[in-house]
């Protein structure tokens, strides 16, 4: 695993592995592989979203609750796995521990799911993309604690089934992000250049509505707070005071920008769940790096990180 680095979730969205699922045999319809073309894992996104009943037409809109229903189906599995798996780890540190971050990452994914679900009829798309997001992080960040502990079976089926997981968050994540930029017309939907392509809006556009627009990212220039590493001349220390100056329960949606220069951060930051319109910007993978090694001094607990810092890196 690639250490005890990471440059924010970006590279975890570059180095998620592939399921060992096996392509499923479907009859899906015209209008889910529609859908689903533009997904990462077309064929997963085509044998979930067949199980469920549609309507003749269904919404864009249905499909994808559909696709946050599967998630959160396979979610609520899980955590009662991994529950089982923290009972039978007392004695052990290292799988209490990994068993613990897990437990409490894809709760956060569950939570994040549900607050998705829930925006959507509302229009919130832009939201429901960022916690998508969000709750892509945590299902990975949930795989690589497992990871330092996979010597049981029930572990290792435990990381298939958050493996699966993940690739139902990807799908839903790329879906989200056709519904936002290009709405209930699914056959202008598209495949996401990169990560970030789906995720901003471009500058200037205004922000809200459905712009089609899909390139752009915050402007550093207009970052809430700024952290700099040595902290002074108008920027914090670290990342976690930067946190702690954000709003709770958010300001109507309105992001909460943090620029992190370049630098090395030796830190474990956590981000409660009340605080969440935050924005992460680095200035480039490789560039801004947060290490959590510092802080609990075991391999692969750094990785926890990642799952409380979400956003964009650029
Ligand atoms: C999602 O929201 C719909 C209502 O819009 C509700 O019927 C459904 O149960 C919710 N699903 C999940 C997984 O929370
Ligand atoms: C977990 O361990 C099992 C058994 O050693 C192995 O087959 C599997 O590939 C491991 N999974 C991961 C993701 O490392
Ligand atoms: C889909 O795959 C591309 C290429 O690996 C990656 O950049 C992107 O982040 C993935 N998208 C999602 C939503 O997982
Ligand atoms: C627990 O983690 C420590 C520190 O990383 C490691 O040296 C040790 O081998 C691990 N113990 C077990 C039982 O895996």
């Amino acid at each position: 695993m690639s250490s005890s680095f990471f440059f924010l979730p970006f590279l975890f969205l570059l180095t998620v592995s592939s399921a060992a699922i096996p392509p499923p045999t479907t009859t899906a319809t015209p209008l889910i592989q529609q859908a689903c073309k533009v997904t990462n894992f077309s064929q997963q996104c085509e044998s979930t979203l067949s199980q469920f009943k549609f309507p003749p037409n269904p919404t864009s809109l249905q499909l994808l609750q559909a696709a946050l229903a599967a998630s959160s189906s396979k979610l609520a599995t899980a955590l009662t796995m991994i529950k089982s798996i923290l009972d039978a780890s007392a004695g052990s540190k290292n799988r209490t521990l990994a068993a613990t971050i897990c437990l409490e990452v894809l709760e956060n994914s569950n939570y994040r799911i549900s607050l998705v679900n829930s925006s959507l009829p509302s229009g919130k798309t832009k939201d429901a993309r960022a916690w998508l997001s969000a709750a892509l992080s945590y299902t990975y960040d949930c795989w690589y604690a497992l990871k330092n502990i996979n010597d049981t079976k029930q572990v290792g089926e435990t990381m298939l089934l958050v493996d699966s997981i993940s690739i139902l968050n990807s799908n839903a994540l790329s879906m989200a992000f056709n519904y936002d930029a290009f709405g209930n017309n699914i056959a202008s939907w598209k495949l996401p250049k990169t990560e970030r392509d789906g995720f901003w809006e471009r500058p200037g556009t205004g922000g809200g509505g459905r712009s089609g627009a899909i390139t752009g990212i915050p402007d550093k220039s207009k970052a809430d707070v700024t952290v700099c590493k040595g902290g002074g001349s108008g920027c914090l220390k670290t990342i976690q005071e930067a946190v702690n100056k954000a709003r709770d329960n958010g300001g109507n949606g309105k992001k909460f920008v943090i620029y992190i220069k370049e630098g090395v951060y030796e830190e474990t930051v956590r981000v409660p769940l009340d605080k969440r319109d935050l924005v992460f910007l680095g200035d480039g993978i490789g560039k801004t790096v947060i290490t959590g090694s510092a802080s609990v001094g075991q391999p692969g607990v750094s990785t926890y990180t990642s799952a409380t810092v979400e956003g964009a890196m650029e």
